[in-house]
């Protein structure tokens, strides 16, 4: 045997015997019948009919790489988080995808981007699980569901359908800003690199001394906003459906490390009560002229998963994860989604999802949880009940001051109270006559336009007429006349 044959590692089954063939089963002479005895072909047969585990039920195509983020501004008299403390690096995981679209659908379809992020802090697993985009379609958790229902495919036909994307959003007018903000330009992003990413909720901060903030997180993108036309999108979502996967990997294997700048709006506790807009309400932004953007750090990515299946696939990004000096805000939405997220993990990866690579801590991982299919880790304590006296781990109150705000009431199912400026249509229109240019307005036109031409009927698409009306008289004309024809 040469030297370099003998470096070659031989074939082993799942538990480490060596294996006769690579390529040819056992039978009983050259084509007789394969015998059950053998394991191997059984084993690789079963397996292989195993591979899967069920697709994220939103956000399944996606892609992610791991990095690092470094605090480069002190915040510290906001938060008490570890992770954001002057001079501290942490390293993350991310994962970029788009919502509506399965595995292997097409990377460049119109759809907001996810962009979820997993810091691996000294507190345990921080996650921000964002998007995109600032704002969201809806306002309440309970109309999630249907949400997605409607941009996904119909059960008659099994096809996805304009008509019905338009019904639900000009039933549900709280949707304006986030239709308007993905009809634009930046509903297709050019690559993950070149797009920013929002926490999109408010959030709450507590800093060393109690005291309590509302924050929003924006990551800016270092190397610029870019995004695709209409045209370029549908040409590369035949010519290459993988492209932003490929894109990243690609920057990343060779050398080019994307990176994102993290700032926040901080607004004081007692702000809330009476801000112009409900400062809770997911379709809102904050302008940042009553709250600018203050520098947090930077995240940068660097390292290509090893293993796309491993790290990729069961990555399990959960809002619920909210380290000391984080916590939840009012916002329904956010609140619904702590629920969900771990719920979900637990029926795609199983129940001990957390001990995988992608989603271990970082730090010591002290709980009294025990068993449950595929667990590996021992359980921390010899004694698996709190209190005991054999040496278990303890809960500590210096942990106990992110609790949040007080509340009382009646029992209700209601909208949020309005707050002086708060409507459906506002700040969509700032957004189509303040932020857009006249360039811009009119890819706006075309975009709209060729949506609703392509399978949207009466009289879905009169309330889609009037919906962009009240959104922007002109801009609403302006499609009234493409759409009919004039
Ligand atoms: P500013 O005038 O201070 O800033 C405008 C914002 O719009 C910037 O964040 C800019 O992002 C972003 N933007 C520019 N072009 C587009 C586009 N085609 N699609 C989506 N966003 C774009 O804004 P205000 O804070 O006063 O808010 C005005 C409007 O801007 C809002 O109604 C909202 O629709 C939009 N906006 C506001 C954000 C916020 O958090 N306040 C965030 C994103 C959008 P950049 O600086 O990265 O170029
Ligand atoms: C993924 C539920 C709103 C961003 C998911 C998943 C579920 C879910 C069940 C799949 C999780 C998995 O299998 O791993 C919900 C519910 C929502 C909601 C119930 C509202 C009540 C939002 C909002 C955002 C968002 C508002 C962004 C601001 C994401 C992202 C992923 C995701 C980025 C993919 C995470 C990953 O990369 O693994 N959501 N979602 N979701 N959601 Fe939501």
């Amino acid at each position: 045997m040469t030297d370099s044959a003998q470096q070659t590692p031989y074939t082993t089954n799942n538990v480490g015997i060596p294996v006769e063939s690579d390529e040819h089963s056992l039978t009983i002479g050259d084509s007789g019948p394969i015998l059950l005895q053998d394991h191997y072909l059984i084993e690789k047969m079963a397996q292989f009919n195993r591979e899967r585990v069920p697709e994220r039920v939103v956000h399944a195509k996606g892609g992610g790489a791991y990095g690092t983020f470094r605090v480069t501004n002190d915040v510290s008299q906001f938060t008490k988080a570890a992770l954001f403390q002057p001079g501290k690096s942490t390293e993350v995981l991310v994962r970029f995808s788009t919502v509506a679209g399965e595995q292997g659908s097409p990377d460049t379809w119109r759809d907001p981007r996810g962009f979820a992020v997993k810091f691996y802090t000294e507190h345990g697993n921080y996650d921000l699980v964002g998007n995109n985009t600032p704002v969201f379609f809806v306002r309440d958790p309970q109309k999630f569901q249907d949400f997605i229902r409607s941009q996904k495919r119909r059960p008659d036909n099994g096809l996805r359908d304009n008509d019905m994307q338009w019904d639900f959003w000009t039933l549900s007018p709280e949707s304006a800003h986030m239709v308007t903000w993905l009809m634009g330009d930046r509903g297709i992003p050019r690559t993950w690199r070149h797009m920013n990413g929002y926490g999109s909720h408010t959030f709450m901060w507590v800093n060393a001394g109690g005291e309590k903030f509302w924050v929003k997180y924006h990551f800016k993108t270092d190397q610029g906003i870019e995004c695709l036309t209409q045209e370029e999108a549908d040409r590369l979502a035949g010519e290459d459906p993988d492209r932003h996967r490929r894109d990243l990997y690609a920057a990343i294997d060779g050398g080019e490390a994307p990176s994102w700048t993290l700032k926040v709006q901080v607004m004081p506790f007692a702000d809330a009560a009476d801000y112009r807009f409900n400062p809770f309400d997911l379709t809102k932004v904050w302008p940042h002229a009553d709250y600018p953007l203050i520098e947090v750090g930077t995240m940068t990515l660097d390292r290509n998963p090893e293993d796309f299946f491993v790290h990729v696939e069961q990555a399990s990004f959960e809002p619920s994860n909210l380290v000391p000096g984080i916590g939840p805000s009012p916002d329904k939405m956010l609140l619904g989604r702590l629920f969900s997220y771990p719920d979900a993990h637990r029926y795609r990866i199983g129940p001990n999802y957390a001990q995988l690579p992608p989603n271990r801590a970082h730090s010591a991982v002290n709980s009294y949880a025990k068993d449950g299919a595929m667990r590996y880790e021992p359980s921390a304590a010899a004694r698996p009940y709190a209190p005991n006296s054999y040496g278990g781990p303890a809960a500590s109150a210096q942990f106990g001051d992110i609790a949040g705000w007080s509340a009382s009431g009646e029992m209700v199912r209601e909208a949020y109270r309005l707050h002086r400026e708060d409507d459906d249509w506002g700040q969509a229109g700032t957004m189509v006559r303040r932020v857009l240019d006249d360039a811009a307005r009119d890819r706006l036109v075309d975009n709209v336009s060729g949506h609703l031409l392509n399978g949207v009927s009466r009289p879905v698409l009169d309330r889609a007429l009037q919906y962009w009306r009240n959104i922007d008289k002109e801009t609403g004309d302006r499609i009234a006349t493409r759409v009919n024809g004039g």
